[in-house]
């Protein structure tokens, strides 16, 4: 079977979040089923190297003001196909964000231009290479069901998976016609969203079948709450919705492999992350102590809770516990965050920024990793953190609720607790998961068993493979 994926980002490539992690393992895992997964992208400036070798499969000399073609390579094991238009992606920086920090103002024709030619390539654009199914990630490729329907051919079958509701996609209906869009798909069951034109939308109400990232999340998504105004939808579609929990790439984040961190581990030998708990405490000037050491490795946004963490750093310190931050975002939790770790030297420690080798030392060296987050798809740091026997400290939602265990006393009389939960997501709730970490951790035979298991709890791709070939399979080959 030939699967066409459409992203905007893809590890190790090019990434700002969990989907490029998503985007770069998954292939690999449908490959081991022999399933064809090929991923269109834009030709980034971070892929310009990979476009000089590349074969090119089709091109136009007009695609939404200026000349494109499309190229085929293989690199990390990726089959790849590049969106090659230096008018809408040849630039420097964010690959959403201009440099005064706003959305690029033609991201609207920078993403149609992607579903653009996916539609062309999913009707048959290319000579050799048909795909049976397209799958959509993210507003960005959620225009491929519209294009398709524009174009004569048989449009084959397609699914719409949602990484995150909260961004959708919306530009001006005056859009449209610049986008190439006909006027028949501005309605409520096509692109329309409450006086907008709306990508994601388009690609939730017309695409065959939508999947998300896990399947607390996929009920959340039919509630007021998480569903961002799209939750009617949701309830509408609720049978054609699937959630399908993300795996890690258990290569790339391999404990007893990893260059990245000070020495190898693993659950039978343990011994080893002491050596990278040295060299976390060195790097982020903090000083040894009898609690645990917590780590955050995130975004700094509102999604993420990190403002409640804020609230919560007098309560961590007193409690004789430490905490290390890597993160970029927001511009007020940057400083509030640099002002904590000046307030309590030693203690919390703070690097601004991204930076992938420190993120894997964090991993190995901490003790506990902390995730107060107000919504949450699937996330990827907690799998990471379980790999690692770093125990998540998690808010109740999405999919830090499919894939920690609390440790309440059941959990633990049954020997199966691998981290902590909390709810509702507040200050005060946040506290008592780090009071009750922190009881955890004193208790060195308790804590090291909760590590032992956390190590074991299966995070690779192996069962979302098999759910999303099933569902390929329903869709593309209805008779088997
Ligand atoms: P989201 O996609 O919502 O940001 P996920 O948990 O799914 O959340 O994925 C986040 C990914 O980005 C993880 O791989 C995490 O390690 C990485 N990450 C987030 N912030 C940073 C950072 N500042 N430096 C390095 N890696 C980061
Ligand atoms: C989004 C979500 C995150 C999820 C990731 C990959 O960025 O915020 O929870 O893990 O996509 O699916």
């Amino acid at each position: 079977m030939k699967i066409l994926f459409v992203a905007s980002e893809c590890a190790p490539f090019v990434k700002t979040g969990g989907l490029a992690d998503v985007i770069g393992a998954v292939p690999k895992a449908l490959a081991q089923s022999g399933i064809q997964a090929r991923v269109m992208l834009p030709a980034y400036p971070a892929l310009k190297a990979l476009v000089a070798g590349a074969a090119e499969v089709w091109h136009a000399e007009k695609l939404m003001g200026g000349p494109a073609r499309l190229l085929a390579c293989t690199s990390e094991g990726i089959d790849l196909l590049l969106l090659d238009a230096p008018h809408l992606y040849d630039r420097e920086g964010s690959i959403y964000l201009g440099p005064d920090g706003k959305d690029w103002t033609d991201n609207a024709e920078r993403f149609a231009a992607l579903s653009c030619v996916a539609a062309a390539v999913g009707i048959g654009a290319l000579k050799k290479w048909k795909p049976d199914l397209v799958h959509m990630h993210d507003w960005q490729a959620g225009l491929v069901p519209a294009y398709m329907r524009q174009k004569s051919g048989t449009p084959p079958p397609t699914v719409m998976t949602i990484h995150n509701i909260a961004f959708q996609g919306l530009f001006p209906p005056a859009m449209m016609k610049k986008l190439g869009l006909e006027k028949r798909h501005y309605s409520r069951d096509g692109a329309e969203f409450w006086g907008h034109l709306g990508f994601l939308k388009a690609g939730l109400a017309m695409a065959d079948r939508i999947t998300t990232v896990s399947p607390t999340y996929a009920r959340e998504l039919m509630l007021p709450e998480f569903g961002m105004g799209l939750e009617g939808l949701m309830r509408y579609r609720r049978d054609d919705l699937l959630g399908i929990l993300n795996g890690i790439d258990t290569d790339v984040w391999d404990p007893a492999t990893d260059p990245h961190i000070a020495k190898p581990f693993s659950a039978r030998a343990m011994g080893g992350k002491k050596a990278s708990k040295k060299a976390l405490l060195k790097r982020f000037g903090l000083s040894p102590g009898k609690g645990p050491l917590f780590c955050v490795i995130s975004r700094l946004t509102t999604q993420k809770g990190l403002d409640l963490l804020l609230e919560a750093v007098p309560y961590l310190v007193a409690r004789g516990a430490r905490l290390a931050l890597l993160g970029s975002g927001d511009k007020e939790l940057e400083t509030g965050f640099v002002a904590a770790a000046h307030a309590h030297p030693g203690t919390v420690g703070v690097v601004t920024g991204y930076d992938e080798p420190l993120s894997h030392l964090m991993q190995a060296g901490s003790d506990a990793i902390l995730i107060p987050s107000r919504f949450e798809p699937c996330g990827l740091t907690q799998l990471y953190g379980l790999r690692y026997g770093t125990l998540p400290v998690v808010a109740r939602t999405g999919g830090l609720a499919d894939t920690v265990i609390d440790a309440n006393e059941a959990a633990l009389t049954a020997g199966v607790a691998t981290g902590v939960q909390f709810a509702p997501v507040t200050t005060a709730a946040l506290e008592d998961a780090i009071a009750r970490t922190c009881d955890l951790f004193a208790q060195p035979k308790v804590w090291t068993g909760m590590m032992r298991r956390a190590m074991k709890h299966p995070v690779g791709w192996d069962s979302a493979a098999q759910e999303y070939m099933a569902l390929y399979r329903s869709l593309a080959d209805p008779a088997t």
